[in-house]
């Protein structure tokens, strides 16, 4: 098959994937969702993320493959997409594909400020809402605590102005988390903490999970893959028998089980640029999942792999 073929059937599929415009995705029976704890929304327990993925050209050939992840997403029930004005064209090519799919009302769109002083992080969400195709979004995070103080005044007044639904801070090292976990426990209205955690990252269960438990903050999960290194752990290894037990055909499911069978988790968002990778992860939102003798005994595997 040419290219230009296999752009044309990924099209067709993508396009079969869509729900009739206004119509609402029915919701597949047995989605595993848990709920932001400031409201009680209901979240399904797996979404995507977009860093480097989404940092495409504007050709059909690139945009193409990526609207039928985002299809995906969306025939799964799924809907949390999470980008940032730090990925290059990611925003932009979120917000075209949503506009392309009809999707932004079945959607939970989730993006960051990422700058320094209160004119420039307004400007960037300004820009941020122009290039998602919206006028309010579900929740904007101060990317990697930046400016913290600053952006996040901002945020408070853009939430009662009734520009976001929800805000919150993001970070991904282990070396942020004491930091991470001292804001949530001292800032008032945080609704969102984005993190690193990961059968190669766990770190975030000793302070950063303890305190968003008690303040109710939802979380994110972030680098579920490490940032696709746990594949190369396993890479060539089968999975184990009892995977079976927890509904688990793949390592990839695997690994966003893992994660997403701790109550703490309110949503994990693995980035990827392949529909059948999208797929495979979209089943770690459906089915059993592992109990934490199970999630040890995850953890012995892989550690010893
Ligand atoms: N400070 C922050 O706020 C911060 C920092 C880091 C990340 N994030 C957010 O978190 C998201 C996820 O983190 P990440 O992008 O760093 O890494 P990640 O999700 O841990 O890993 C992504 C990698 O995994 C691969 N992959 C995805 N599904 C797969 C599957 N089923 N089988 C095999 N390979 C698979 C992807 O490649 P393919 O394209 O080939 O599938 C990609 O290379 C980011 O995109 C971003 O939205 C935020």
């Amino acid at each position: 098959m040419t290219r230009r073929e296999a752009t044309k059937v990924i099209a067709g599929t993508a396009a079969s994937l869509l729900v009739a415009p206004g119509l609402p995705a029915q919701e597949p029976r047995g989605l595993i969702q848990r709920a932001i704890p400031s409201s009680g929304e209901m979240l399904p327990v797996i979404g995507l993320g977009t860093s480097g993925v989404f940092e495409t050209g504007t050709s059909a050939a690139d945009l193409d493959p990526l609207m039928e992840v985002m299809a995906v997403l969306l025939k799964n029930g799924a809907k949390v997409v999470d980008t940032s004005p730090m990925y290059g064209r990611a925003e932009a090519v979120t917000g075209e594909l949503a506009t392309k799919l009809k999707a932004h009302d079945r959607l939970f769109l989730a993006t960051k400020v990422w700058t320094e002083g209160r004119a420039a992080g307004i400007k960037q969400m300004e820009k941020s809402l122009d290039l998602l195709g919206t006028k309010k979004l579900d929740l904007i995070q101060v990317h990697n605590l930046i400016d913290l103080e600053t952006q996040l005044a901002t945020l408070r007044e853009w939430k009662k102005q009734g520009r976001v639904r929800y805000i919150g801070i993001t970070h991904y090292t282990e070396g942020s988390q004491a930091e991470v976990a001292r804001v949530l426990e001292k800032e008032p209205g945080i609704d969102f903490v984005q993190i690193n955690y990961s059968l190669m990252e766990d770190e975030a269960d000793q302070r950063v999970f303890p305190v968003a438990r008690e303040r109710k903050i939802a979380v994110l999960v972030n680098r579920p893959f490490g940032r696709g290194n746990l594949f190369n752990r396993v890479r060539g290894k089968e999975l184990p028998d009892f995977a079976k037990e927890f509904d688990c055909t793949s390592w990839a499911q695997f690994f966003l089980k893992w994660i997403v069978a701790n109550p703490a988790v309110t949503c994990a968002i693995p980035a990827t640029s392949k529909p059948h990778h999208m797929e495979d992860n979209m089943r770690a939102c459906f089915g059993r999942l592992p109990d934490e003798k199970m999630r040890q005994r995850m953890e012995e595997t892989v550690a010893s792999l």
